[in-house]
């Protein structure tokens, strides 16, 4: 009898403190866990244990942390007296809070599988490709093994609670009527004013301002075409209902949605026809008829865009970014671009120095314009696969615009000029 008693009193001790103590990760989730964080996973994403437990990712250094120290510049934006401290230590602060657009906002991917199929995640780390249509920053190739990836995915599984190898159940095959009333519910709570759906437009109209103005709160919204390879049916359901009871983290809003609603909602959005959205072609860019200086090559590419990713190591104690020195998961190819001597010492590649700006061959584009051309090219197959021999460039960033590789494409036409 005691012992029976004394039973009962460890269950129920169990039982209380189950939900703080998940279970002890799995050594292929261990694995998992130290390629994220020697691939640096934890420079742009929040990766939190949604038990509240320490399996997550801890973050990186805010001097190494894409989101946090661009977040932390933005966050003086209304208060002068923050500005004013910090204009005294860094002159250009004014300059930072206008330039800064990109990596803000990223998902968390601490409980991302209890909302999205592991298999998923699986294929997006071979072949990353465009999930939210208004953020302009992109998923960066993932250079680690097959089993690597396996195992980065057995981790963010395990840490969300989530069943790998759980066959989604397809669902009933709803009525042309049911999806039509579906797409009515979509329409009525809202739902586009922060989702695209493909080429399915169903709020015709809202322009570039619009989502800009929208950006707070619609940046992380996914083209909701996506859904049906990323969701399963029952999750979808439950997570229209309440987004945060499925992932404590996601960044949807709770809206005014009941159970039959979410039953039509999702019927449109794993049954109608949504198409894809439409991918930009690649082009050809002209050269100018005009001289075309350093300066105006570095003010408007190379010092704006590139500089983050390929320092010269001095500026920044020794990390010469990604491209340079190496980081993201990425050895580094030693490519300088914030000098003029570092552009003309080019980039390292199988030990040897190779020129950036001279054309590797008659006839070839230097390597420095066939990378953006390559972005450009891997923007119109709509992704690019992990293990690509050469990537295109600015890395995780939008193609350069039409005026920007004109600009290079002169500047290099015409011998690459330095600064006078
Ligand atoms: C330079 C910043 C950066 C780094 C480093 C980075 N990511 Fe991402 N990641 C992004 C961006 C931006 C997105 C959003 C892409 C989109 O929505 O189209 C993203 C999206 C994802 C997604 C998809 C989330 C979803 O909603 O389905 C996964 C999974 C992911 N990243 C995993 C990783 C892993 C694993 C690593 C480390 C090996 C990593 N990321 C490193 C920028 C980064
Ligand atoms: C220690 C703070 C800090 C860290 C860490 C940091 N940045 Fe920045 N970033 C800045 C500042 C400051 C600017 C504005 C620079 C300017 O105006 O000259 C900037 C601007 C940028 C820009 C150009 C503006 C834009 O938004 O498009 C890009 C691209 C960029 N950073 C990418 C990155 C990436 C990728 C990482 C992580 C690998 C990163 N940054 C980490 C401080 C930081
Ligand atoms: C105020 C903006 C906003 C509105 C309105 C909104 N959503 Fe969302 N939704 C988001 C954001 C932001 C996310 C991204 C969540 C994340 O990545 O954590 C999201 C995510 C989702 C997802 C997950 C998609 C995926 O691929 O990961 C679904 C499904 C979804 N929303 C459906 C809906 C439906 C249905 C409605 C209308 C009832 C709706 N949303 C209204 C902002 C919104
Ligand atoms: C987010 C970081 C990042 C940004 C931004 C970035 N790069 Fe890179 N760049 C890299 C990395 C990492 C590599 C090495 C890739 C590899 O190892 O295959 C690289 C490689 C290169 C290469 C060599 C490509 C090859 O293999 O032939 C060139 C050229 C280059 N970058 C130019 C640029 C230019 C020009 C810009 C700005 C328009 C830019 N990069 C912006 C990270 C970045």
């Amino acid at each position: 009898m005691l012992r029976l008693a004394f039973g009962f009193a460890v269950l129920g001790a169990l039982l209380l403190f189950e939900p703080a103590r998940a279970a002890p990760l799995s050594p292929q989730a261990q694995a998992g866990r130290a390629a994220m964080q020697a691939a640096q996973c934890n420079r742009c994403h929040a990766i939190s244990d949604p038990t509240g437990g320490d399996r997550g990712l801890p973050p990186a250094d805010r001097e190494q942390h894409c989101v946090d120290c661009h977040t932390w510049i933005l966050g003086t934006k209304g208060d002068e007296a923050a500005k004013a401290r910090m204009r005294a230590q860094f002159p250009d602060w004014d300059r930072y809070l206008d330039s800064i657009q990109h990596f803000v906002r990223l998902p968390d991917l601490g409980s991302l599988t209890r909302r999205i199929r592991p298999d998923f995640v699986r294929g997006f780390l071979d072949r990353p490709f465009d999930l939210r249509p208004h953020l302009d920053e992109r998923m960066i190739p993932v250079r680690l093994s097959a089993a690597e990836k396996d195992a980065v995915v057995a981790y963010l599984a395990e840490l969300a609670g989530a069943d790998v190898k759980a066959a989604p159940a397809p669902g009933p095959t709803p009525s042309p009527a049911q999806v039509a009333e579906g797409r009515e519910r979509f329409l009525a709570l809202g739902c586009p004013t922060c989702h695209l759906t493909g080429t399915t437009a169903l709020r015709p109209g809202l322009d570039a301002a619009y989502w800009q103005a929208m950006r707070p709160v619609a940046a992380l919204a996914p083209d909701l075409a996506l859904v049906r390879r990323r969701i399963d049916r029952a999750t979808l359901v439950r997570f229209v209902q309440d987004p945060q009871a499925v992932d404590p983290h996601t960044a949807m809003p709770k809206q005014a949605v009941g159970p039959q609603d979410a039953e039509r909602l999702a019927d449109f959005l794993l049954h109608a026809e949504l198409g894809e959205r439409p991918r930009p072609a690649a082009q050809d860019f002209p050269v100018l008829a005009r001289k075309v200086t350093w300066d105006e090559v570095f003010d408007e590419v190379l010092g704006k865009i590139c500089v983050h990713c390929h320092m010269h190591p001095d500026s920044n104690n020794g990390d010469g970014g990604a491209g340079n020195t190496g980081g993201l998961g990425f050895a580094g190819l030693g490519l300088n671009l914030e000098t003029y001597d570092g552009v003309r010492e080019g980039l390292l590649r199988d030990g040897k120095r190779v020129s950036v700006i001279a054309p590797p061959a008659p006839g070839e584009a230097p390597l420095l314009y066939q990378a953006l051309a390559r972005r450009h090219t891997e923007f119109a197959a709509g992704g690019v696969a992990s293990d690509a021999k050469r990537l295109g460039m600015p890395l995780g960033l939008p193609p350069l615009s039409g005026a920007q590789m004109r600009l290079v494409r002169t500047w290099l036409a015409q011998g690459a000029p330095g600064p006078k």
